[in-house]
């Protein structure tokens, strides 16, 4: 798996800056999440767990996918230390094979933009919901000032839209939802929220 860049950082991810926009987007999420008590919830590119671990009251199950596993450990530690008990992690790519796993939600933060193929990984998402089931997106909407070989500059909600539906998902809706300085590659940026239907 080639994120290795995420292994290298895992221990010294969760800075204060990350935990600040983590906040942000916990925030945002919790109002999509209403009435899910009955629902599983896979948070795919999870990371250290900064937003799907505070999530994890509003639904059934939480499973953490990353394919970084000392992300994941880092994740598995806080689970144990916060004696969470309806999380579980899983080491995956989704973009090299994915498990037959089925979820109600697939919620990803900040992932998006670093996987090259994106109508791939839309298209397995789609799959591992279980009908009428949401995926939830949060990511940066484009950004001209952003330049990097290895990841998005964002997405434009138009662009989007139409991968997602092309996927299959219906009832797109898509909104920005915060701006704020240097957060995307030390440039001001804005952030989206796009929720879906299977
Ligand atoms: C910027 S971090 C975001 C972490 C977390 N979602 C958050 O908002 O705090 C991106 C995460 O996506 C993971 N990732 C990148 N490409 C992936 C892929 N193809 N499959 C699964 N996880 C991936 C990385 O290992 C990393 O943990």
């Amino acid at each position: 798996m080639e994120n290795n860049v995420f292994e290298e950082m895992a221990k010294r991810y969760d800075t204060e800056e990350r935990i600040e926009l983590a906040k942000v987007i916990t925030k945002k999420v919790r109002t999509e999440l209403e009435n899910s008590k009955s629902k599983s919830l896979i948070d795919y590119g999870s990371g250290t767990g900064l937003v799907s671990l505070e999530l994890s009251d509003l639904v059934d199950s939480v499973l953490l996918v990353d394919s970084s596993m000392q992300m994941l450990e880092v994740a598995e530690a806080k689970i144990a230390r916060q004696g969470i008990t309806n999380s579980k992690i899983l080491y995956s790519d989704f973009t090299q094979g994915t498990p037959e796993i089925k979820a109600d939600i697939v919620f990803m933060s900040l992932v998006l933009l670093h996987i090259p193929d994106t109508k791939k990984i839309l298209q397995e998402l789609f799959n591992i919901l279980n009908n009428d089931g949401k995926l939830i997106i949060i990511d940066f909407d484009k950004n001209d000032k952003v330049y990097h070989p290895k990841v998005h500059n964002g997405f434009s909600h138009e662009e989007l839209k139409l991968k997602l539906s092309e996927a299959g998902f219906r009832s797109i809706e898509i909104r920005t939802f915060y701006h704020g300085n240097s957060i995307f590659m030390n440039q001001d940026a804005s952030m989206f929220i796009s929720s879906s239907i299977k």
